[in-house]
Parts: structure tokens; sequence; C-alpha cells
């Protein structure tokens, strides 16, 4: 048995002591217990000496935990050694071993409660939030006043049982012009008025009105036929107070049996007074468009405009030209049609006092909110 005892270093430290108690106890049974009683006491003041000046964090806590009890510590390896003692050692030593590590547990855990409590009051501080504090305001966006007067406009006729139609703003020359009974020369067609598509033998461009709508309802749908079309339109016009290349038009198109010039103005005044006002009324001058006669000229009188009453002029309409219904393989003689259009951008201005109509391009918000748009 005393063979196998290790080695134990002259001088030992509390460590070493604890590591090889047995075998200093069974060689010196006198002073051996004193010695491991010493080291009991040094060992323990070692560790709490590193745990009030070295255990600043968790993780320095946890380090001096493990050098003292974990596996390789030396209250542990003491630990190992204690049913190895003999009788008259075991209770002696047992003793020392409880009262030691009992105080390092104690220790331990209170510096863990005051690491936790630190944690805790930094996390006060650091994620403290106050209330007070201006958060910047988030915008909800708003609609273009454009568009809601578009939809306003078509809510009037679909209100008396119109559609709303659609077509594309890539238009076909047949479309935008030759369907609609424009001659070969008329100057609509000429490139300082229309945006034309390259290559030119494409006969593709830019909707010049909303119109060719007229042409593709009436392939695409049955008669009798009631819509309105609202959508952007293109001209080469130079952008000031009062043009755009890029504007908005609505496009309205009856065609049943036996419509008359009676029907287009009892509209067009239904219209004018779900927009302006009961006192609203309209009047129409004569006009040329290609693809409808007799055409006009629409004003509207509108009683609240700014610097009092007064006739503005509004769009064109008229009615379908018999050209027009034949190239929808309409027969004229049994069917019979009334069109009207009109920008939006203008009727916005007469309507809500714009002067200036790069306002309405520009996307201030500024200019939304006199709207009252919620921004
Ligand atoms: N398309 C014409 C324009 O842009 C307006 C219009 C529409 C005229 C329908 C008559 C009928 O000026």
């Amino acid at each position: 048995m005393t063979n196998s005892l290790p080695e134990v270093p002259e001088n030992p430290t509390g460590f070493q002591v604890l590591a090889n108690i047995r075998t200093i106890l069974e060689q010196d049974p006198e002073t051996g217990l004193k010695t491991v009683q010493q080291a009991f006491a040094s060992e323990l003041e070692r560790a709490l000496a590193a745990i009030s000046g070295q255990a600043n964090d968790f993780e320095a806590l946890k380090r001096i935990r493990l050098e003292f009890i974990g596996d390789k510590g030396g209250f542990t390896l003491a630990n190992k050694q204690m049913r190895d003692l003999a009788k008259e050692h075991k209770a002696e030593v047992g003793k020392l071993m409880g009262q030691a590590r009992g105080r390092l547990a104690k220790a331990l855990e209170t510096r863990n409660a005051e690491l936790e409590e630190e944690r805790a009051a930094r996390i006060l501080v650091e994620e403290a939030v106050d209330v007070t504090a201006h958060t910047p305001r988030r915008r909800v966006g708003g609609r273009h006043p454009i568009n809601v007067l578009q939809e306003q406009m078509c809510d009037i006729f679909v209100g008396m049982g119109w559609e709303v139609a659609d077509g594309p703003e890539l238009e076909s020359e047949w479309y935008n012009f030759d369907s609609l009974n424009f001659p070969p020369d008329h100057p609509a067609r000429e490139l300082q008025d229309t945006f034309f598509v390259e290559p030119v033998s494409s006969h593709l461009m830019l909707r010049t009105h909303t119109s060719p709508v007229q042409m593709r309802s009436l392939l695409t749908r049955d008669v009798p036929l009631y819509i309105v079309c609202p959508g952007k339109v293109y001209r080469t016009d130079e952008l000031d107070a009062t043009h755009t290349p890029v504007f908005h038009q609505i496009e309205g198109l009856a065609v049943d049996k036996s419509l008359t010039m009676a029907d287009l103005k009892g509209t067009l005044e239904h219209m004018a007074r779900a927009m302006f006002g009961d006192d609203a009324k309209i009047r129409l001058r004569p006009n040329f468009f290609p693809f409808t006669e007799p055409s006009a000229e629409l004003d509207v009188w509108h009683p609240d405009a700014k610097g009092g009453p007064r006739w503005i002029e509004w769009g064109g309409c008229g009615m379908v030209n018999p050209n027009v219904l034949r190239a929808a393989g309409l027969d004229p003689d049994v069917y019979s049609g009334f069109a009207f259009g009109m920008g939006i951008e203008r009727t916005l201005m007469f309507r809500n006092g714009v002067q200036d109509m790069r306002d309405m391009i520009e996307g201030d918000i500024r200019f939304s909110q006199q709207f009252k748009m919620e921004i």
C-alpha cells in the first residue's frame, strides 16, 4: 500500500497537500493533520481572494469555480481520497472539507447574486425606453389628387350602370387614328405632335387621347355599350403652367339603338352637376373631330370658380361618326352613339383653383396635403 503512494513535493502548496492528503497523513499522522488543516485554510483563502479580486463577470466566476471545485480542483481531489483515509482521520478531514466547501459555495453564490444584480441594473439603464422622446413620424403615403378625381369621375358613371374600360398607353396608329376616321394627312399624325415609337414601320405610338379605347371597346364588347375610360395620354408639348407632355383624360362612349344628342347633353349635364353642384350647367359649341359628327366643344358653367362663376372649356364631344360604327362592324342605320372626352389635370385646375400644372407632376407632398390627403 505504502509503495503505491505518490511522492509529495517538499514545502507543498495548499493545493499539493490537498492532492496528497492520504500520503501526508500516513507518513506523519502527528503533524500531518495540522498540515492538512492549514492546506484547507490556505486553499480556501486563495479561492475567496480570487472571488473577491478577479470574479468581475460570470465568465471569470465560472473559471474560479472550476479551478477549485472542478474535476481537477484541490477540494475535489481531496474529496476523492476520503474513502481511503484511515478511520481516525476520516471524521476530522470530513469536517474540514465540509466547512471549506461550505464557505466556498456560499462565496460563489454571493458573488453570483451580485453579478446578477449588476447585470439587471445595467440592462435597466441600457434598455430604458424614453416614452417622452420624439420619434420620427412615419408618413403613410397618400393618393394623388389626379387619381382621386379620376376615380370620382368614373364613379358618377358607374352609378348610372356604365362600365369602366381600359386600353394600352402604347397604342397602334390604327386604333389611335385610322379607326377613328383620321385622314392620312391629319396634322396630329405629324412627328412634332405625337410620340411615335421606333421603328416607324411598327406603327406604334404613345396614345394621344383615350379615344382609341372607343374602338377597342366596340370590337370586344357587345352593344348596347356604355363605358368610361380614364388614363394617361401623351403629346409632344413642353412642360409649362398649362401644358404637360403626359396627362390624363377620361373618355365616355355610349352606343345603343336610337341615342341622340339629347342623351349626350343630359349625360354631360348630370356629370357637371355631380361635380360642380346643382347650379352647374353645360353648353355645346360646334367643333370638329374626325370620329364624331356632329362634334362639339363642351363648356361647363362653374358656379364656384375662383374669381366668380363663369363658363370654362372642359372637353370635346359629339355623336359617334357612322364611319367609326362601320369600322366596328355596326350598322349606323340601327345603332347610334355619343362620345366625350375631357382632361383630368385641367378639370382639377379649375375645380380646385390650381394655378400651375407643374405642381401636379413634381410630387411635392405639400401639394397633395392641400387636398386633405392623409399623408
Ligand atoms: N379625343 C378628343 C381629344 O382628345 C376628345 C373627344 C373625345 C372628342 C370624344 C369627341 C369625343 O381632344
